[in-house]
């Protein structure tokens, strides 16, 4: 073989490496899309947040969030608290940094879902935290669950700002009607969240 076409077969080889790495890498894969995410509360819920299991193995998910010492959630579990932000727990091995989870920052409206931002150590919220930053300083036994006293800093919503604006995802059909009151908190929460965008 000549020394030309030896340089050939190596940029060959390389390439192909280079195209295998690309498919592992589970963002670049693209299987989850928009289409995977809907109304918070038609989802099933746990405590204060929400599961489903895009794999379709919900018990599965439903133990691990119920384990009383915490557990890891399996392949397709997807978690939300707000209709704007999930996590999606990927295949074993897709992502060691965020224990396989693949974070996601929603804009969600009554014509659906469309993803804002995905991936694992760098996605930001609108509140400019790093999800992983907050979410890694659950106990490992958690699996990245923050919850209340899992050790994770805590958000600046309050348990009835949350369940405000679960109740208000624009997805859902049968969203009940506001107090005033509530009408007011839901405005203050708009406006915090876009002063930062
Ligand atoms: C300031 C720290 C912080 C940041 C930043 C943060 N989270 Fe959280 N997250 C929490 C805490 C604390 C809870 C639990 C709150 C509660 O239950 O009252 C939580 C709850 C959740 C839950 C419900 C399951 C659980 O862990 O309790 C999901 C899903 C979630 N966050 C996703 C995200 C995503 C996606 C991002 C980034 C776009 C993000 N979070 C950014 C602290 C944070």
């Amino acid at each position: 073989m000549n020394i030309r076409a030896f340089a050939l077969v190596l940029s060959l080889i390389s390439l192909s490496v280079g195209s295998s790495q690309l498919a592992a890498d589970p963002s670049a894969t693209n299987e989850i899309d928009s289409e995977a995410f809907y109304c918070i509360r038609d989802m099933t819920p746990v405590r204060g947040f929400y599961v489903d299991n895009l794999s379709g193995d919900l018990k599965a998910t439903l133990a691990a969030a119920s384990a009383p010492d915490g557990a890891v959630y399996p392949e397709g579990s997807l978690v939300q608290l707000v209709p704007g932000e999930a996590m999606v727990k990927l295949s074993a091995g897709a992502s060691p940094a965020t224990n396989d989870w693949e974070f996601f920052e929603l804009d969600v409206s009554p014509e659906g879902t469309a993803i804002r931002k995905r991936g694992f150590a760098d996605v930001v919220n609108r509140f400019g935290g790093n999800c992983l930053d907050c979410h890694a300083k659950a106990e490992a036994r958690w699996d990245m669950i923050c919850e209340t006293g899992h050790g994770c800093d805590p958000i600046p919503l309050t348990r009835d700002m949350l369940v405000l604006l679960q109740k208000t995802d624009p997805r859902c059909e049968n969203n009940p009607s506001l107090t005033a009151e509530e009408i007011a908190t839901l405005q203050a929460l708009r406006q915090a969240a876009t002063a930062r965008n």
